[in-house]
């Protein structure tokens, strides 16, 4: 039985991970919910899972649950960072699973793994901001970290088996997003509505722009970069719509390894949960004859400059992805809210980055720093692209 504390419980990979639980209530159990806004949910969650804790994003949340939660459970609500780190690191708890977006799960998610808990992460801005730091500390702390992203997932199963020494390269697949077809010109008028419709995939909104402007997949080389120890120049990048090879890995004497599966995160999840073991899953198995055709195309960066800039950035590496990922939340942000293009994005992160002088990461609160700075010279830019 794996004792489980899950942050983000009330987004799309926290949802995803609560049916796979579900499935297995004999290998399962879950500890603690963490939320952000979403107490409707939440509350929903707490009566069907009974925590014995469930955090929110502040006091004022806190109380309202409390108030509706009456007296019907024992769990014990908490709030704020202060209370997201509290239930990551719960002596009992085997497993956390890392699914809230942009930075907020950065501390609790980097003190569960300081303590030595073992961290089933999808909250992929984490290691864009602080990957070496966090790679050290799970070294140090002696958990693993495994990967809730079906590319990392796949390279994971990939790399099993094989010698280290003999892995030439990554090759990363993408769907390319909804917009992999479209023109410079047509690129320039897309709307947030069009920008969330993933053909593929059901995410959250901020992976959902990610994906759109394909920033999303030079951030998963950075994690691969991590997660795997590879060099970014080891890490290709391949479209392939059909989103049925979820990646590859190329060795020495030309082999390539793939994993195949639907696109479904309850396969990663699942495989997060319960490594090395593939469990009987709820999914009816791949037809693929009813795929047909598997294609592949090179991305075009010309017309996608966010991947560009993400690559780079993971290049430069220091603290240039920490100020991507600040820049980045804040160019979603204003794209969602109407304040800048779609094209305007990649500007806005270019320009940051421009004006960042790198320095290296010896601490999280310098990882933190980084990311800070970053939003605050994205927001001076905002204003200026937005007073024009
Ligand atoms: N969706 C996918 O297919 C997928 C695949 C791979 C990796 N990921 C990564 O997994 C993470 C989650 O993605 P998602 O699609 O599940 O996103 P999502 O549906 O937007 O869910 C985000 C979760 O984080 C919580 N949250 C947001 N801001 C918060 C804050 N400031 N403090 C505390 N909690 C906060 C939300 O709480 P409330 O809703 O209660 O406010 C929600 O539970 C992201 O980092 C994403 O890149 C997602």
């Amino acid at each position: 039985m794996k004792n489980i504390c899950l942050l983000g419980s009330t987004g799309y990979i926290g949802v995803n991970s609560l049916k796979v639980i579900k499935g297995s209530p004999h290998r399962y159990r879950i500890v603690a919910l963490g939320a952000g806004k979403n107490i409707d949910l939440l509350l929903s969650q707490i009566q069907e899972f009974k925590p014995r804790f469930a955090a929110v994003i502040n006091p004022d949340l806190a109380k309202k649950l409390k108030i509706r939660l009456n007296s019907r459970t024992n769990t014990e609500i908490l709030y704020g960072t202060e209370g997201y780190i509290e239930i990551a690191t719960l002596s009992d708890v085997d497993i956390t699973i890392a699914a809230m977006t942009g930075s907020s799960g950065l501390l609790p998610t980097f003190s569960a793994v300081t303590v030595g808990k073992d961290v089933a992460l999808a909250n992929k801005e984490i290691l864009v901001v602080a990957g070496s730091l966090l790679m050290k500390e799970s070294k140090k702390g002696g958990g693993k970290i495994f990967p809730i992203d079906s590319e990392h997932s796949a390279i994971q199963q990939s790399i099993q088996g094989h010698r280290r020494e003999d892995l030439k390269r990554i090759i990363l697949t993408g769907s390319g997003g909804p917009f992999k077809d479209f023109s410079l010109e047509r690129l320039s008028k897309v709307t947030p509505e069009e920008a969330l419709k993933h053909p593929k995939w059901r995410m959250g909104r901020k992976i959902s722009i990610d994906s759109a402007t394909m920033l999303n997949k030079g951030v998963e080389a950075i994690e691969a970069k991590w997660l795997f120890n590879v060099e970014m120049d080891q890490i290709e990048i391949l479209l392939h719509p059909q989103s049925i090879i979820h990646s590859m890995v190329e060795y020495m004497d030309g082999s390539i390894i793939a994993q195949l599966a639907r696109p479904d995160m309850r396969i990663p999840i699942s495989y997060a949960l319960s490594y090395p073991r593939h469990l009987r899953g709820e999914l009816p198995s791949l037809d693929l004859s009813d795929i047909g055709k598997l294609s592949f195309e090179k991305p075009d960066k010309n017309k996608f400059r966010c991947l560009d800039l993400s690559l780079a950035a993971g290049k430069i590496g220091e603290s240039m992805p920490a100020v991507l990922n600040g820049a980045n939340e804040v160019a979603v942000n204003a794209f969602l809210e109407g304040k800048i293009s779609f094209l305007e994005i990649p500007q806005l992160i270019e320009e940051t980055m421009e004006r960042h002088e790198t320095f290296p990461l010896n601490s999280i609160d310098q990882a933190i720093e980084a990311d800070q700075w970053a939003q605050s010279r994205a927001k001076e830019i905002l204003e200026r692209i937005v007073g024009n």
